[in-house]
């Protein structure tokens, strides 16, 4: 299992929305639930350069190939933010750099230590990269899930095919992070039980860290909290499970469950 670095490089690119018809959410508009998942998404694509801070203060920048995907990674989610932006200005609603700007001013003091917290951890172990990628993975398969099943839910031609078009992306992200994921743990026993032990421990569904509590339970049970979600969520435990020393975690099915429980 090896991604081409080069090819996925080379076809790297901002979100093609010049054709979509943002103006078509005029005459109809997405429901409250679908709009309230699309401002999570939103805030989350936006936060991304700021998950790439905490990447290149670890061992990770010391790898060209890591460090050319992440160049053009964090481009392509720039533009994520910005065409979900496109949708919800159609509605009315804040987004881009002031709905951003807000969101930065709330951040945690836990926001302030991470990258001294992820610099201490990497000089204390050569395994980071690996960790990194296996989160990685999983964030971009839970993701472009997201997008999917927002598709499913709000059922609207327009946002259907800009979130097919952010989907496809997000799948070179997926190829990327599994590859560079299998080819570490492969090489490494203690790669694997960092990566077991840190993400057991750690893991919850992107955006955990910097979104409101309120907002992860909603778009979780939203969007897999009934009986297809779960099934996708299964899904993505199954693929999760191929990498090597990491079978039979079930994250996500588990982290949903738990939640669930708790609401
Ligand atoms: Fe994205
Ligand atoms: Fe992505």
């Amino acid at each position: 299992m090896r991604t081409n670095v080069a090819t996925l490089i080379e076809r790297s690119a901002r979100l093609e929305t010049q054709d979509i018809d943002f103006g078509a959410f005029g005459s109809r508009p997405l429901d409250p639930s679908s709009l309230r998942c699309l401002r999570y998404m939103h805030d989350v694509e936006g936060h991304t350069i700021c998950y790439l801070r905490d990447i290149l203060v670890t061992r990770a920048h010391r790898d060209p190939e890591i460090t050319a995907f992440l160049a053009c990674w964090s481009y392509e989610e720039h533009w994520h933010g910005q065409a979900i932006a496109q949708v919800l200005e159609a509605h009315g609603e804040e987004s881009g750099a002031s709905r951003l700007s807000t969101m930065r001013q709330k951040l945690s003091r836990n926001d302030s230590i991470r990258p001294a917290v992820f610099s201490a951890v990497s000089a204390l172990t050569r395994h980071l990269p690996a960790v990194h990628m296996a989160w990685g993975a999983l964030n971009e398969w839970t993701t472009q899930a997201g997008y999917g099943r927002l598709i499913e839910k709000a059922q609207h031609p327009v946002l259907t095919e800009l979130l097919r078009r952010i989907m496809r992306q997000e799948g070179r992200h997926i190829d990327f992070y599994a590859s560079q994921a299998h080819t570490r743990l492969a090489a490494s026993p203690s790669a694997q039980r960092l990566t077991r032990q840190l993400l057991r421990r750690w893991w919850a569904p992107v955006g955990s860290g910097v979104m409101p509590k309120s907002e992860v339970r909603f778009l979780a049970s939203h969007l897999f909290g009934d009986d297809q979600g779960l099934e996708v969520a299964r899904r993505i435990d199954r693929q999760f499970d191929r990498l090597p020393g990491l079978d039979g975690l079930e994250l996500f099915e588990g982290t949903l469950a738990r939640m669930f429980a708790r609401a």
